[in-house]
């Protein structure tokens, strides 16, 4: 079957920026103390394997790492992976789609998408919530953290480098809705302003899946 054009041009995209974007990206995160937070709060509260769905150079598996979390990164950018490697010697990356992932039922306890559900076309959001919610054991938690509002940027330009993405805003509430429809109990939600080297409202979605008993 063909690949969908966004999933071609997202890979490119990362492909083209993974030399820059770890060393642009990672400094801002002494910066960005709501997002250390909610990571924290996952860390703690969920049990087992985690994935980082879409981790890019491994920022945030390696933060998690260093909280104590057992956890292994998955993108779709073989460029992003490489640099994920390279900077995390002792973490395991693979190259991989959240579409359709290499990984079993039930066989995590954590699922962490970190604005990396925002270059998916929102119609087909409701499978790669579906795909977290598959992989998950029952009681396990999703983190999904968003660029809040509602509205497709295009961006043509980044870290440096010419590229062709789209960036889906979401509204908390459909991010909300697509958790709910999957299966997942909402746990917290965080909205914040932007900061000075962000563009707009930044949203952050903490969910779990009910126990066996709950459901
Ligand atoms: C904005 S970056 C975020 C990277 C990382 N989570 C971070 O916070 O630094 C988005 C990442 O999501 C990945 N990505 C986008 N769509 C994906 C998909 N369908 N499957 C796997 N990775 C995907 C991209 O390749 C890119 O590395």
């Amino acid at each position: 079957m063909m690949e969908p054009a966004y999933l071609t041009s997202t890979r490119a995209s990362y492909d083209t920026v993974a030399s820059s974007y770890a060393s642009l990206v990672r400094p801002m995160y002494d910066n960005k103390p709501f997002d250390r937070a909610m990571l924290a709060a996952f860390a703690e509260l969920v049990d087992g394997p985690v994935a980082d769905l879409g981790c890019g150079t491994g920022i945030v598996t390696g933060y998690l790492a260093g909280l104590g979390v057992r956890v292994s990164g998955v993108d779709l950018s073989p460029g992003m992976v490489a640099v994920a490697r390279r900077d995390h010697p002792e973490l395991e990356f693979s190259v991989g789609s959240m579409n359709s992932l290499d990984l079993a039922d039930s066989s995590v306890g954590g699922v962490v998408a970190w604005y990396s559900i925002i270059h998916t076309p929102v119609e087909l959001l409701p499978e790669i919530f579906a795909e977290f919610r598959r992989v998950l054991v029952p009681g396990g938690h999703l983190m999904v953290a968003f660029k809040a509002g509602d509205e497709i940027r295009h961006l043509a330009q980044g870290y440096g480098h010419d590229i062709e993405l789209d960036v889906y805003w979401l509204e908390p509430d459909l991010v909300a809705k697509l958790a709910h429809d999957a299966g997942f109990t909402e746990v917290a939600r965080l909205v914040r302003i932007a900061d000075a080297d962000e563009k707009g409202p930044q949203g952050y979605f903490l969910a779990r899946v009910p126990d066996v008993d709950e459901s």
